[in-house]
């Protein structure tokens, strides 16, 4: 029995919200809102977790968990500079950065990668790893106040506010920031966002579908230029982190090193109490979190 001290909140938690098959089967009514899950084992009968230990998994927003064996993980809480970066960039976040990007978008020294939800705890990462690797980097994100980070904090080399902007202007100022052309597009969005995207696209270009946030409280939005992927052989793939489960072994000590080297810089944003779990929650949809959103519970 897991005493809970901090939740992940992720906007995946809105799809299992929704009562259709996808990955994982959809959260009950009734039940306690599925998330991950970070605390200290309080009781226990499994000699791998003692009393004391810190463990993480997929549980629930909820002070207690009962952890079935196998489905935890046991969390060394002085391994990184917060016990907290087990939920952010040893967790979902680093490792869907990580494998998105290095894995599924395949990026080359040199190359421009766009990054939309830039400012965010995926899309932050992915732009500092792109930069790692000798990319040009050009990040999308909502405000003034959040592009100033994307520049100051995660080092992009250009910063679109998408906020008041028409399809047209973002276009425009896509074209301006990246005016040799998108060779990468890293989509945490979608709809109007992914589209003007896609016409900057070079020939050989790869979009990686991370997730499409602007579509998870609203019907699809059409997608109106995939023309753009036949004229220039470009491809475009989705993929989901547990895809990449068998080798998460790969992608931890390259993301511990980086931060502990400095070089990757991980913001989150933590909340406090079980009872702001909602509004907590949605700020993700609202675009009011700065960092890894996470709910300290105890
Ligand atoms: N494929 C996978 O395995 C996987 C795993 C983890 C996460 N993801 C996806 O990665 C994306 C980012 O997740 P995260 O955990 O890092 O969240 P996050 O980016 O830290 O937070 C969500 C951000 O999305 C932006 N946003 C929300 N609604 C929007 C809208 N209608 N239009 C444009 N932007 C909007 C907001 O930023 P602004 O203020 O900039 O608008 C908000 O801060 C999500 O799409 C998520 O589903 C995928």
């Amino acid at each position: 029995m897991l005493r809970n001290h901090y939740a992940s909140l992720d906007p995946a938690m809105r799809g299992w919200m929704d009562d259709k098959p996808s990955y994982l089967a959809p959260m009950q009514l009734g039940h306690p809102v599925r998330a991950s899950t970070l605390g200290m084992v309080a009781q226990s009968r499994n000699p791998d977790f003692p009393v004391g230990t810190w463990a993480a998994g997929l549980n629930g927003i909820e002070d207690y968990s009962l952890c079935r064996p196998g489905a935890s993980r046991r969390i060394d809480p002085d391994a990184m500079p917060s016990v907290t970066n087990h939920l952010s960039v040893l967790s979902g976040v680093g490792l869907t950065a990580y494998f998105g990007l290095l894995h599924v978008g395949q990026p080359k020294a040199g190359e421009t990668v766009l990054v939309t939800g830039a400012a965010g705890a995926v899309g932050s990462i992915v732009g500092q790893i792109a930069k790692m690797k000798g990319c040009r980097t050009v990040g999308i994100a909502g405000g003034p106040r959040k592009c100033e980070r994307l520049l100051r904090d995660y080092g992009y080399d250009a910063a679109i506010d998408y906020r008041g902007k028409s399809p047209t202007e973002l276009v425009a100022a896509i074209r301006a920031a990246a005016p040799g052309g998108v060779d990468l597009q890293f989509e945490n969005v979608g709809g109007e966002i992914l589209d003007a995207g896609l016409l900057a696209l070079n020939p050989k270009a790869r979009v990686v579908l991370c997730g499409l946030i602007s579509q998870y409280n609203s019907a699809p939005a059409p997608t109106h230029n995939l023309w753009e992927l036949i004229v220039h052989g470009a491809r475009i793939e989705g993929f989901i982190l547990t895809q990449w489960v068998s080798r998460i072994g790969e992608a931890v000590p390259d993301l511990m090193a980086w931060v502990k080297q400095g070089k990757l810089r991980i913001d989150e944003h933590i909340d406090e109490g079980i009872e702001n779990a909602l509004p907590a929650f949605l700020r993700l949809f609202q675009g009011t979190n700065e960092g890894k959103m996470i709910l300290k519970l105890a």
